[in-house]
């Protein structure tokens, strides 16, 4: 069989955007897995095979775990969406969340911040800890946790405020500083983190609206570094964007990953091999295999993560 291996090698903050998203678009991702894939595959069908599953293949655990989380349940009312998920974040790791559309990948991304508590029929059961700190602790506020574990959606969402307010949002609300000129430097820093600053430098009063997708998608990074979190989710944060923008981002997601802990949503095999260091494949809610980003996308431990990749489901 003729094999082509893209090495998930990590992004090079100094490559440039263009060229690297042209070399992407040529690329494909084939498992080279020595498994006798025949032998593997059951009359069972992906979904019986998922609901089978009772234990997470590979290595969902971690030493050094920045989140842990333990027995996940999530329901919508009567309706389970999340099964017994036991998954560990290591500091400073990218860890990526694929699986088919449905699968419950939001809505485990949701409960790392509690994101989830906003819809009111979902409930959230289990334990998920933020540096040994029980997240869901009844007396624990909930800003300060989305300050310390904060979100990129899949969607930009500026406020309807300039560029500077944008960024300046979070520093103000959580008090984190008193004087203008100290916010004018997380402004700046900020944006100079996000790739924004020099494109934006000179219009910082206008609106955050009038900017391109992908720099709409920076300034929300920008506005999520503003008040230094430990944790950044991102929920497909490029599904919107062209590739030259997606490459940006993914450039930002490996320079960021020196100082913060990621979880990232993707339907993207390609970018979740470009940009993470362990991926969790989900299906029908359950997580069904964790292990370092290279191995699962060439040689998965697991029947359903190898359809996954080779698109025999999807
Ligand atoms: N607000 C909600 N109310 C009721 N059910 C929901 C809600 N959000 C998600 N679900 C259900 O929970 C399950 C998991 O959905 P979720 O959005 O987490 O999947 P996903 O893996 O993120 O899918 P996609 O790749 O399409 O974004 C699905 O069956 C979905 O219909
Ligand atoms: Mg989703």
């Amino acid at each position: 069989m003729q094999e082509t291996v893209i090495e998930p090698t990590r992004i090079k903050p100094q490559a440039n955007a263009a060229q690297e998203a042209s070399a992407r678009s040529q690329q494909t991702i084939k498992p080279t897995t020595s498994k006798d894939t025949s032998a593997m595959k059951s009359n069972r069908s992906p979904s019986e095979i998922a609901e089978s599953v009772t234990k997470t293949v590979g290595k969902p655990l971690a030493d050094n775990a920045k989140l842990s989380m333990r027995d996940v349940c999530v329901h919508y009312d009567q309706k389970q969406a999340v099964y017994d998920v036991n998954l560990d974040i290591a500091e400073n790791q990218v860890v990526a969340l694929i699986g088919p559309s449905g699968c419950g990948k939001s809505t485990f991304l949701r409960c790392m911040n509690r994101m989830n508590d906003t819809i009111d029929i979902c409930r959230v059961s289990g334990s998920i800890q933020l540096d040994g700190m029980d997240i869901y602790d009844s007396k624990l506020d909930v800003v300060p946790l989305r300050a310390r574990v904060g979100m990129v959606f899949q969607k930009p969402n500026p406020f309807p405020k300039s560029i500077y307010d944008n960024v300046a949002y979070g520093p103000r609300i959580h008090g984190l500083v008193n004087r203008r000129t100290d916010l004018d430097e997380i402004v700046e820093s900020s944006l100079r983190r996000a790739g924004l600053w020099e494109e934006v430098k000179d219009r910082l009063a206008s609106p955050g609206t009038g900017l391109s997708g992908g720099q709409q998608q920076r300034l929300c990074i920008a506005r999520t570094i503003a008040v230094s979190p430990e944790v950044i989710l991102m929920d497909e944060p490029c599904s919107a964007l062209d590739p030259i923008a997606t490459a940006k981002i993914e450039e930002l997601i490996a320079e960021l990953s020196q100082n913060f802990t990621i979880a990232i949503v993707t339907h993207s095999m390609q970018q979740a091999a470009r940009v993470s260091n362990r991926t969790a494949y989900f299906h029908l809610g359950r997580l069904i295999e964790v292990n370092e980003t290279e191995k699962v996308f060439t040689n998965p431990d697991h029947e359903l993560t190898e359809s996954y990749i080779t698109g025999r489901f999807g």
